[in-house]
């Protein structure tokens, strides 16, 4: 007879027919004549109760002899159990070893980062990471609900490009049958392009940056989504950035609570968050880095820092605004009543997360971006397609730019972006 496969993720009921799970040993405690076997099949977890009655004692000799992570299909009944995580148990009547794995690195006691770095791709098992990676996933989908609900299309940008966006020092050069390419630092030049055909676009994919900077925030590989939107002023950009990030944040909260509580997330933080989230004048932000003697003048960057510090000292996310001109990219508006400052915002995560979007709303008047093409020492040549978006149908347009990791890192709550990511580049690492 074939019994059903059955993945743990769909146990919610009890199974007094025999079925089979398909998975991985995690681990196993043995107690006289029971053993206890925790099984995973990458949706979830079950305990499996072997006891020698059941299985005789060769069978229970030979199953309590699996080594963790050895790949087996478990067959028995299911259970009610209202003290397991679940609700759930299985008691076992046989075991299929798929093969029995060799001594794993990983045992269930505290590795440091750095070793299980190099063993991304089994560390990848572990309960945090695969809550992590759950959260991510979760994240991505409800990112494309949000922007298809509030009618946006979703319009890829390429990866291999020949302009720059984010300035010149962060850029990977390659070899593009003779000519200079880049991999994208941002996807956005493309998007202003196709808002003007769309109305409401976003692309999400990987976006490159030789960022020189070691630190728990920054990646070489990221993956950014970006919406662009045609008809829209600054305040309307960070209206909708707002609505996004309270709908990602009520969706992890709803349907990543079990994740979220293997990460051990204290909740109270993120249940907090509401809208309107302050607008504070980048003017303002330097008073208070002043205030925690950073001694800031006008011009001066916010570091990551300043970042930390301004990022503990709101409850809420905050919108930081009215950048100087010259801390920001070529493409960003300069605000009309104030000419020093552009009509950006960056969007600071609380509980010292930092920077997790940046925005701005975008020139749209020919003259202006060409003056401004040529300070930052621009050509005009490498952006032709660019500029023809001033000359055919111009309109005031906005957008945003928000790091995947960014945020998952915050709603999962941990140290360093590089675990909100599968297989993270940084600096210093490209394996595995
Ligand atoms: O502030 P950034 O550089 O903005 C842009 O690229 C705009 N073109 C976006 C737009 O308006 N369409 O980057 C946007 C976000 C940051 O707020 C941060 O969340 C993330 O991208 N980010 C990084 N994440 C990880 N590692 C890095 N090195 C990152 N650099 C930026
Ligand atoms: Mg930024």
């Amino acid at each position: 007879m074939m019994e059903k496969t059955i993945l743990i993720r769909n146990i919610r009921t009890p199974f007094e027919e025999t079925i089979v799970l398909k998975g991985w040993l995690h681990n196993i405690r043995i107690s006289g004549k029971i053993a206890f076997l925790i099984l995973r099949d990458g949706t979830g977890y079950i305990q499996c109760v072997l006891s020698k009655s059941a299985v005789g004692d060769e069978s229970f000799e030979k199953y309590t002899k699996i080594s963790q992570e050895s790949s087996i299909q478990v067959y028995g009944t299911i259970r009610e159990d209202k003290r397991s995580p679940i609700g759930f148990e299985m008691d076992v009547q046989k075991i299929d070893i798929i093969q029995q794995a060799e001594d794993y690195p990983i045992s269930l006691k505290e590795h440091g980062v750095g070793f299980l770095s190099n063993i991304r791709h089994l560390w990848l098992r572990s309960p945090k990471q695969r809550a992590l990676l759950v959260i991510r996933d979760l994240v991505a989908l409800k990112i494309r609900e949000f922007l298809h609900n509030e009618g946006f299309t979703c319009i890829d940008s390429p990866i291999l490009t020949g302009s720059a966006a984010e300035g010149t020092t962060t850029l990977f050069e390659l070899d593009y049958f003779g000519e200079k390419a880049f991999l994208s630092q941002t996807g956005q030049l493309y998007q202003e392009a196709a808002a003007m055909a769309f109305g409401r676009t976003y692309c999400f994919g990987p976006t490159f940056r030789a960022e020189k900077s070691k630190t728990r925030r920054h990646l070489t590989e990221f993956w950014m989504v970006e919406p662009e939107i045609a008809y829209c002023d600054f305040e309307e950009n960070m209206a909708i950035q707002e609505r996004m990030i309270l709908f990602l944040i009520h969706s992890c909260l709803e349907l990543a609570g079990t994740e979220l509580k293997t990460l051990e997330r204290d909740l109270s933080p993120l249940t907090k968050i509401k809208a309107p989230f302050p607008r504070v004048k980048y003017e303002e932000i330097l008073q208070i880095l002043n205030q925690h003697d950073r001694g800031k003048q006008w011009g001066d960057d916010i570091t990551g820092l300043d970042e930390t510090i301004i990022s503990n000292e709101f409850e809420q996310p905050v919108f930081i605004t009215h950048f100087p001109v010259e801390s920001k990219a070529f493409y960003m508006k300069a605000d009309p009543t104030d000419p020093r400052v552009v009509l950006a915002a960056d969007l600071m995560a609380p509980e010292g997360y930092g920077e997790i979007i940046g925005g701005s709303q975008r020139i749209d008047s020919l003259e202006d971006l060409l003056t401004k093409m040529n300070q930052y020492g621009l050509k005009q040549e490498d952006y032709q397609w660019y500029i023809d978006l001033r000359r055919f149908g111009s309109v005031p347009h906005s957008g945003y730019g928000m790091g995947l990791e960014r945020f998952v890192g915050w709603m999962g709550g941990i140290e360093h972006i590089r675990e909100a990511i599968p297989f993270p580049r940084t600096i210093e690492k490209i394996y595995p």
